[in-house]
């Protein structure tokens, strides 16, 4: 595996290769990063995985500072995937001028995680796409905990013209059903035994809809209201459209529940399932 730090050297080594699997990351990489090389692998024959700390997706006063910089680990864990190159271009070779070109991300970015964090899908689509022409990848895997980054990815890819196969990798949990995330390192252990209410609320919210509960408002609101009295700070429970990301009507049927709440005062987390059902 070759640890490559400059576009010059990577579009150097990438010269040639018939088909290219792109897997961008932040890095502190967990099991779910992992399968998402694993799935890498399915679809082409250079496994090439980003690790860059994207500042431009990040809040003023975010997490952007603290966030887990651990590249030696990091690629031990990529190269026991097979993953055949890593990418971790620094700050500078990303942005050697201050980046003015953005991308746009569409409508469908501004509700949901877009609404509580203004400009996160702007810095995730221009970083994306930057990668996408660096790399020049067939295809690009994406984990679906970040459910509506896969989206907003998708419709880049399409109204952009990008030729790259974007698929969606499942959610990886640990047994107690918790989603893992890079971000599950900054709860202690008493905010780690509670983080997987987010996902017990969101099975609710699909259960209920699976035994033919339709007043989705109701439903949201009773799981916000329950995560809130468990200690969380609740931005969203939300039913929406597999497709469009949506609020479904009563007779859609492929659905996703998506959360997204604060455990104490430093760790956001996120969820979602996926569903579908039969109307008769
Ligand atoms: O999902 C992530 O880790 C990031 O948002 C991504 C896609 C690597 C862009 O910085």
């Amino acid at each position: 595996m070759e640890v490559i730090h400059t576009v010059a050297e990577l579009r150097r080594r990438l010269n040639g290769e018939p088909a290219i699997a792109l897997v961008p990351t932040m890095g502190n990489l967990h099991d779910g990063h992992i399968s998402l090389v694993d799935i890498a692998h399915d679809h082409g024959t250079c496994v090439v995985a980003s690790i860059f700390v994207n500042r431009l997706q990040f809040a003023a006063g975010g997490d952007f500072d603290r966030y887990p910089r651990t590249l030696e680990e990091d690629c031990a864990k990529l190269e026991a995937a097979g993953c055949h190159v890593v990418f971790a271009p620094d700050e500078k070779e990303m942005y050697p001028v201050p980046q003015e070109m953005l991308v746009t991300p569409p409508k469908s970015a501004d509700q949901l995680c877009g609404d509580f964090r203004p400009g996160h899908f702007q810095g995730v689509v221009t970083v994306v796409s930057k990668l996408f022409n660096i790399v020049q990848p067939h295809a690009a895997v994406f984990g679906k905990k970040d459910y509506q980054q896969v989206h907003v990815i998708r419709t880049l890819v399409k109204q952009l013209n990008f030729g790259i196969e974007i698929i969606a990798g499942e959610t990886i949990r640990d047994p107690d059903g918790l989603a893992m995330s890079s971000r599950n390192g900054y709860l202690t252990r008493e905010e780690r035994a509670q983080a997987p209410q987010l996902y017990h609320a969101l099975r609710r919210v699909r259960k209920a809809v699976e035994a033919g509960a339709r007043d989705h408002r109701k439903l949201e609101e009773a799981e916000m209201t329950a995560l809130s009295q468990a200690g969380w700070k609740v931005d969203y429970v939300a039913l929406r459209n597999q497709s469009d990301l949506a609020p479904p009507g009563p007779r859609d049927t492929d659905l996703v529940v998506l959360g997204a709440a604060w455990m104490g005062s430093k760790t956001r987390l996120i969820d979602n399932i996926e569903f579908s059902f039969y109307v008769k």
